[in-house]
């Protein structure tokens, strides 16, 4: 059975948890600081996997030893953002929680890919290669499949369509320049440009945009978990199946693209090493220059998570 490490029992992680369970992809160890959370949450959804007909197993712990050998790690450690909280503020404590966790973790499972999920995601992911020196294709961040599926939600609720009629896909960062392309977005194997009016479709892609903390205004006490946690078991699915799927990852490029040095959602083949190729859907002028925009926004952030490592 494979073994996948999350790290942060919190609303994300145990979220993942619950859904990588339900789809018995594999052992999980749910790792927190506060140990009773991580052993209490463990416990709760290995009570469930009777009802659910898992056969995985599911143990808690705050020790790293109890990692060893994972094929995945899924960092979710560190705070998520409320109300009032600038990124700035979030960028200083999870720079030092992530570069922390990632030291630890890392080399007790040598070969594990690495999925990192704490904001400012693009910065946590060059936090985590940066403090473990682990392969490029071996660190991957999620937002790009979670922002993917907020997009997809959206055009089928305005449709009113049924989910799976829609294919959508949003790259870039996960946040104020996020790209989600209308023009690679098909309904019913139609492009949604014929199908939408412009305006509906610049509505949504600014509630797209705003997503995270639409739900964060709802919430009041922290962010969404249901989507990030069901778009992180995407990702482990794809690569514990070695089923080379193509998802929108943030990955570092190195001149993937024509761009370099720096993390940027862009659509992946993933697998069991990792993410494997960028695949270059053929972007035109417009989308290359939100992209760029995109990489030059993730450059500067890196830079100030640089200084506080
Ligand atoms: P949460 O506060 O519910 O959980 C975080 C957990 O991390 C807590 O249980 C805490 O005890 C644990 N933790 C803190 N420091 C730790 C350390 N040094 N070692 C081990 N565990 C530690 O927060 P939630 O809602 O689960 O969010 C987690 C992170 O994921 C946040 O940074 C949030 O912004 C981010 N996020 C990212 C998304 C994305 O698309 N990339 C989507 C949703 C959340
Ligand atoms: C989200 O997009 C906060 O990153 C988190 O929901």
């Amino acid at each position: 059975m494979p073994k996948i490490t999350i790290i942060g029992a919190g609303f994300v992680g145990s979220t993942a948890a619950h859904w990588i369970a339900a789809k018995s992809l594999g052992d999980i160890v749910l790792l927190d600081i506060v140990e009773g959370a991580a052993i209490g949450k463990a416990l709760d959804l290995s009570e469930a996997l009777p009802i659910i007909r898992s056969t995985v197993t599911v143990r808690g712990t705050k020790d790293y030893k109890e990692t060893k050998g994972s094929d995945v790690i899924v960092i979710t450690a560190g705070i998520a953002r409320k109300p009032g909280m600038t990124r700035d503020d979030l960028l200083k404590i999870n720079t030092k929680i992530v570069a922390d966790v990632a030291q630890q973790a890392i080399p007790h499972s040598p070969a594990a890919v690495v999925i990192v999920v704490s904001n400012p995601l693009d910065a946590m992911c060059y936090v985590t290669l940066k403090s473990s020196h682990h392969p490029r294709k071996k660190v991957i961040g999620m937002a790009g499949t979670l922002d993917t599926a907020r997009f997809h939600y959206f055009i089928a609720e305005k449709l009113n369509v049924p989910v799976t009629d829609v294919d959508a896909i949003v790259i870039g960062t996960h946040g104020d320049t996020m790209v989600p392309l209308p023009r690679h977005t098909k309904v019913k194997g139609r492009p949604l440009l014929e199908v939408m009016k412009k305006e509906d479709i610049d509505e949504i892609i600014k509630r797209t945009i705003n997503g995270g903390a639409e739900i964060v205004n709802h919430l009041q006490i922290g962010s969404a978990y249901f989507a990030p946690g069901a778009a992180i078991m995407q990702m482990v699915d794809a690569i514990i199946n070695d089923t080379k799927k193509v998802l929108p990852c943030s990955v570092w490029l190195e001149g993937e693209l024509g761009i370099k040095e720096v993390f940027l959602g862009v659509p992946v083949s993933l697998g069991c090493d990792g993410w494997e190729e960028v695949v270059d859907l053929r972007f035109n002028k417009e989308e290359m220059a939100a992209l760029e925009k995109a990489a030059a926004q993730v450059k500067e952030t890196i830079q100030s998570a640089e200084s506080l490592l």
